[in-house]
């Protein structure tokens, strides 16, 4: 092939070479990191992904260094309602963390690899803990709205059809060919939240369960919900489980969080449908205790630095 001669070639190569890629390299994880690194004092060691209407959390921040992921070299662009698109460094009672507001998704168009650049680039600037948040449907009966889910486990549903975001050439600097799941979710770090429930008198509204990943961006068909249920799931979504999986390959300590925002639709008989402005309401609603309750996370995670 010819080498590209007018802008409108260079313009199309440069678009054919961005469809055929499969990844990034290490040099563009670390490109960013160093780049963040060189535009802000604060050296978190925990980051934290807030989900549909969840932003608020980065709110609790002080001291700001926020950028739009817009501006930040190699970082995708958030496209959903609900998801505001900044990366937020920031104080909480003196200690530095990082806050995602606004995730990716496979269903904005992203490969899995995009939807999970942010996890190494945390990792290459010293974060050590991720706390991942995520807005999700009931499928337990006995979950309401409004509720919190500590997530134990996980389903990958798109990994059974081969969507998942290790696949390719595995890059040994971040972690195994082949690592482990069954402990993805941190022990250590869902008793502190439980307990930190408990101190908030927030024990009735707390739940441990397993978290079930659809590729979305349709919600379920009531075959499809009755089917995730039976397999053992307590909560739906659309995100978070590639987040885990690349934190968990670099050796991230992970803590996952569903809010329940709706309950799924499992009867025929039933008059209403899941929608995303429902799910932002309950968001909303559930901000404030959210908020409570990671903050006091944080005290106790401070305070039992040792287990960290
Ligand atoms: N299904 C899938 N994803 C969701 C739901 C749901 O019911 N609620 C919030 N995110």
């Amino acid at each position: 092939m010819s080498p590209p001669a007018t802008k409108t070639q260079k313009q199309e190569f440069r678009l054919k070479k961005e469809e055929t890629r499969t990844g990034y390299t290490y040099e563009e994880y670390k490109q960013t990191a160093d780049w963040l690194l060189s535009k802000t004092k604060h050296r978190p060691t925990l980051a934290i992904i807030c989900g549909s209407g969840l932003g608020a959390l980065g709110e609790l921040l002080k001291d700001q260094v926020a950028f739009n992921y817009s501006d930040i070299p190699n970082f995708p662009h958030s496209t959903v309602p609900g998801h505001a698109g900044r990366l937020i460094f920031g104080n909480l009672n003196g200690k530095p963390y990082v806050c995602m507001q606004g995730r990716f998704h496979s269903y904005e168009g992203y490969p899995l690899w995009k939807v999970t650049f942010p996890i190494r680039v945390f990792h290459l600037i010293g974060v050590k803990t991720l706390i991942v948040t995520n807005a999700a449907g009931g499928l337990n009966k006995d979950y309401k709205v409004g509720d919190i889910m500590i997530i134990i486990d996980h389903i990958n549903m798109p990994g059974f059809a081969s969507q998942n975001p290790l696949i390719g050439p595995n890059e040994d600097r971040f972690g195994p060919r082949f690592p482990p799941m069954s402990d993805a979710y941190d022990k250590e770090l869902r008793k502190l939240i439980l307990a930190a429930g408990e101190e908030l008198n927030l024990s009735e509204k707390m739940r441990e369960g397993v978290y079930c990943s659809i590729g979305g961006p349709n919600f379920e068909t009531i075959a499809e919900s009755r089917l995730l249920r039976s397999l053992g799931a307590d909560a739906v979504g659309m995100s978070t489980v590639p987040e885990v999986i690349v934190a968990r390959h670099c050796g991230l300590r992970v803590l996952g969080m569903s809010l329940i925002t709706n309950e799924v639709v499992m009867d025929y008989n039933c008059k209403t449908t899941a929608n995303h402005e429902e799910v932002l309401q309950a968001g909303k609603d559930s901000a404030k205790l959210l908020e409570k309750l990671v903050t006091l996370l944080l005290q106790h995670y401070e305070k039992s630095n040792n287990l960290f």
